[in-house]
């Protein structure tokens, strides 16, 4: 039983909060909102479509109340620009800040563009935080962070030198998040999310995710690619588990849980051996003709690191954090997400 969660998600219910999320028309972004309005939460989404997508939001609507959507208001608008992040921030208790540009290869290729969303856009939101008086802003930090470090699993005081630009833009937003508590007394939490994969995560494009790339290629007849030999490993965490982490760093009152990072995945390492085992073997279950699929083999990506896994005792100290899904469980509700909307 996960008592924390469980008795927050009551007391949210019974006293609605107002929450500010941005990125909300992204994968992370979106279910945290249709979880939050399904909670009954008032809620204001921020996104500039940069790779978030209308649709997103579109399917958030068709799986909540009327009476639920109405307490949503979207600002399309960008975390560049300081007076946006002011006006969204007005009237805030909680803000759970999205908004980056995601992908190591892409930082690598555009190093300018990333710096500017990914770290002038969190400074942004935490100076209008901060003058918005706003309770507390949970950050989405990354597991880049760990870097060259080889140590598993990944401690949160141990870390090692960054391997791509967007390491670095993860990195600064931890080094922001607490001089902002030293200077100004913000609050701030950073979560370290290790591969997060689930519903509406966007499998298409040079810069989409392991899990939703393959699938849409298994399901298309497309060749899977693997860089290396496929002993890389990650923590692949389902995004209900990431809901959860903000949720419980948003409201937790427990002495010493502010102002700190903390890793958000499972524990468990997969290598990509085994995920292309796992899709191969979840897929086929409905299409026969996937039982065979083989993968074929590539040269391993600059600025990857090889292996990840995360040490969560932290998280589940502090914020009463248990992971609700393992990988298997996750992709069983993914999965067929996948398949009902790549299909139709
Ligand atoms: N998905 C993962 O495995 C993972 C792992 C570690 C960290 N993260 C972090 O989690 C957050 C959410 O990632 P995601 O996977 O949902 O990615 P996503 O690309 O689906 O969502 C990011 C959203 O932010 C929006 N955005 C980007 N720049 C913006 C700007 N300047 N102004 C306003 N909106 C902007 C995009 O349009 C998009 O909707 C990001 O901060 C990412 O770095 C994700």
């Amino acid at each position: 039983m996960n008592t924390a969660y469980q008795q927050i998600q009551k007391t949210l219910k019974w006293s609605p909060q107002t929450w500010l999320i941005t990125g909300c028309a992204g994968f992370i972004g979106s279910n945290l909102l249709e979880h939050l309005l399904k909670l009954n939460q008032t809620v204001v989404g921020l996104d500039n479509f940069s790779t978030g997508k209308q649709q997103n939001l579109d399917e958030v609507k068709s799986l909540v109340s009327t009476e639920q959507w109405a307490r949503f208001s979207f600002v399309e608008g960008d975390i560049c620009d300081p007076d946006t992040c002011q006006k969204v921030c007005a009237g805030v208790d909680f803000v759970l800040h999205q908004a980056a540009l995601g992908s190591v290869p892409r930082s690598i290729a555009d190093p300018l563009t990333s710096h500017a969303s990914n770290v002038t856009g969190q400074l942004n939101m935490l100076v209008a935080a901060r003058d918005q008086k706003v309770h507390r802003i949970v950050y989405a930090a990354s597991s880049s962070t760990y870097g060259d470090h080889p140590g598993l699993p990944k401690v949160e005081d141990t870390i090692g030198k960054p391997l791509s630009p967007y390491a670095v833009t993860k990195y600064v937003n931890e080094l922001y998040a607490d001089v902002f508590a030293r200077c100004y007394g913000s609050e701030a939490i950073g979560l370290r999310y290790f591969n997060v994969f689930g519903p509406r995560q966007d499998p298409d494009g040079a810069y989409a995710a392991v899990i939703p790339k393959w699938v849409a290629a298994m399901l298309k007849g497309e060749p899977i690619y693997i860089n290396g030999t496929g002993e890389t490993s990650r923590d692949f965490c389902y995004v209900k588990n990431v809901i959860q982490a903000n949720i419980l760093a948003a409201t937790s009152e427990k002495e010493g849980a502010a102002n700190q990072v903390y890793n958000v995945a499972v524990n468990v390492r997969t290598d990509l051996l085994q995920l292309f085992d796992l899709l191969r073997d979840g897929l086929a279950a409905t299409r026969p003709e996937l039982e065979d699929l083989k993968p074929v083999h590539r040269d391993f990506r600059a600025g990857d690191v090889l292996h990840s896994q995360a040490d969560v005792s932290k998280a589940r100290e502090l914020l009463g954090y248990v992971p609700t899904h393992t990988i298997e469980q996750g992709l069983a509700e993914a999965l067929e997400w996948y398949a009902k909307s790549l299909s139709g």
